[in-house]
């Protein structure tokens, strides 16, 4: 059954949590390419980059995965994460309630999880703790919009794409905005299916995998508030010598002026600026046939 979109919830992406081999390669782009700052470590050991005054948007463990290991997504009040609990354990997904420990790591006044079809822990949380100190970037002045619209996103990718888009829809009650269908190469084609769950064109996405790919991140998207951000951004990924999956374009669907670079973990960030936002009465929810109006080239190594 699929909920009246009038009811749907208020959610923003709240932190992205990977694990990689060298937290420190990590950082070190985070910091000097994407203009991220460090936040204060965890209570358990893990460090952490943000984006705007918040406590944290990336948490990072060291491990072998080089991959996504949780995502946190969180309402604005505790009536609205109460809903979004209850509304992901009518759906038929186990819900367990955070202990004060890992309430305590993830600096948030509530914490539910479970884990996603697309085999990664969600996290609905409630209250985000502020930093000790107001966000300021030397790399990007104009800062990151985050106000209402949560970190950014996060695209993943997964073989379980049906059970995955049941989960976001009806165990999350994120709404579709639009989706992507079309063939990349010879035979192969590509679909990818944006979700929101507030004005920002899509929080969430998830493509799906023709086989079992090994890592289920694509990547994590942050969004400048200044447009020549996204330039200054591309100039130090090139000059840094840094691996530029896509130069600079402008996606067909959410209209986002953007490239993709990758980090030393293999994952993408993609760092853009002037996406379209969504309202209540978003009637645009169709296909698009291709990824970009222009540009998103690959930039051969060089
Ligand atoms: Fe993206």
């Amino acid at each position: 059954m699929t909920a009246d979109p009038a009811e749907r919830p208020h959610l923003e992406l709240a932190y992205v949590c990977v694990e990689v081999e060298d937290p420190d390669a990590l950082g070190g782009f985070l910091t000097e390419v994407m203009g991220l700052v460090p936040g204060e470590p965890t209570t358990d050991g893990d460090v952490t980059w943000r984006n705007d005054d918040r406590a944290h948007r990336i948490v990072v463990r060291r491990g072998p995965a080089n991959d996504v290991v949780a995502i946190g997504f969180a309402a604005p009040t505790g009536d609205g994460f109460a809903a979004a609990v209850d509304r992901l354990g009518a759906a038929g997904y186990d819900v367990v309630e955070g202990t004060p420990a890992e309430r305590g790591a993830r600096r948030v006044a509530a914490l539910a999880h479970t884990v996603a079809p697309f085999g990664v822990r969600f996290e609905l949380v409630q209250g985000l703790a502020d930093a000790g100190t107001p966000f300021a970037s030397p790399q990007v002045p104009g800062g990151f919009l985050t106000e209402g619209v949560g970190f950014g996103h996060v695209v993943v990718a997964t073989t379980q794409f049906d059970e995955a888009h049941r989960f976001v829809t009806e165990g999350l009650g994120l709404a579709q905005t639009d989706w992507l269908a079309t063939e990349i190469g010879p035979g192969i084609e590509l679909e990818v299916r944006f979700f929101h769950g507030n004005p920002r064109h899509h929080s969430l996405a998830v493509a799906r995998a023709p086989f079992e790919l090994p890592q289920t991140l694509h990547h994590v998207m942050v969004e400048a508030r200044d447009r020549d951000d996204v330039g200054r951004a591309f100039d130090r990924a090139w000059n840094a010598d840094v691996v530029i999956a896509n130069g600079l374009g402008l996606h067909d669907n959410d209209e986002m002026f953007s490239f993709y670079a990758v980090t030393p973990a293999g994952f993408q960030v993609e760092f853009g600026h002037g996406a379209r936002v969504v309202g209540d009465d978003w009637r645009d929810d169709r296909r698009y046939d291709r990824i970009s109006r222009w540009g998103h080239q690959p930039v051969p190594p060089r």
